[in-house]
């Protein structure tokens, strides 16, 4: 199925904004997904994977499902995939219904992207639907800050525009509970990433198995 989802002009200032976060987030991230990604398979199917921040983090000769719907995204994705000798297969389709058979993927990897899909108790079921048992969800996803009042206070003040500006970004969900809910085990990681950027703060990574 094909969706070329968003607004003209804010699915390119997304893709723009992405591009210019993507080292930043790298120096952020990197450890948490230097490890978290270390042994993955030789073909992963990739959520959301924006403009690329994880390719470089993927080694050479890997082979990667991009499932992307901003079609914006697309060009500087390839362009960094050639960087990084990824061998991409793009997909402009939404993560609620992926083309794979049942049980026929090895890993799928999501990092900030179930905060943005429009139905992510539907992503999630699929992710389950076209993994392999043992397969893995490999994930770095912010989520509501809950009982923590100051990151709590600034989500509900920019919950609003945050999500017109960034494409449907929900800054309140709670992910880790929706993996569990869907019949997911985890081995999860829950920190707060030392960044200017607030209302992506706290997050969660790691690993999700069914
Ligand atoms: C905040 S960006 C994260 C990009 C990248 N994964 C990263 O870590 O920088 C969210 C991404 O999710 C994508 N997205 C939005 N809705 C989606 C859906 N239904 N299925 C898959 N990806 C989706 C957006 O187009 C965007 O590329």
């Amino acid at each position: 199925m094909t969706i070329l989802k968003g607004n003209p002009v804010r699915g390119r200032l997304n893709a723009v904004v992405l591009r210019g976060l993507d080292n930043y987030g790298g120096r952020l991230l990197g450890p948490r997904k230097r490890e978290l990604f270390a042994d993955l398979p030789p073909t992963v199917v990739e959520i959301g994977p924006g403009t690329g921040a994880n390719l470089r983090f993927y080694k050479p000769g890997t082979r990667l499902v991009a499932i992307e719907p901003n079609p914006y995204m697309h060009g500087p994705l390839m362009a960094e995939a050639r960087r990084r000798d990824i061998d991409v297969e793009l997909r402009a389709e939404g993560a609620e219904r992926m083309d794979f058979p049942d049980g026929s993927v090895d890993a799928v990897v999501s990092t900030l992207v179930l905060c943005s899909v429009p139905d992510p108790v539907a992503a999630i079921r699929e992710i389950g639907r076209i993994l392999r048992p043992g397969g893995r969800l490999v994930f770095v996803e912010h989520v509501r800050a809950g009982d923590h009042a100051g990151y709590a206070a600034v989500q509900r003040l920019v919950a609003r525009p945050w999500r017109w500006l960034f494409e449907g970004c929900d800054v309140g969900r709670d992910t880790e509970t929706m993996l569990r809910a869907c019949g997911f085990e985890l081995e999860v990681e829950r920190y707060r990433m030392s960044s200017v950027l607030l209302p992506i703060n706290p997050q969660i990574a790691g690993v999700a198995r069914r």
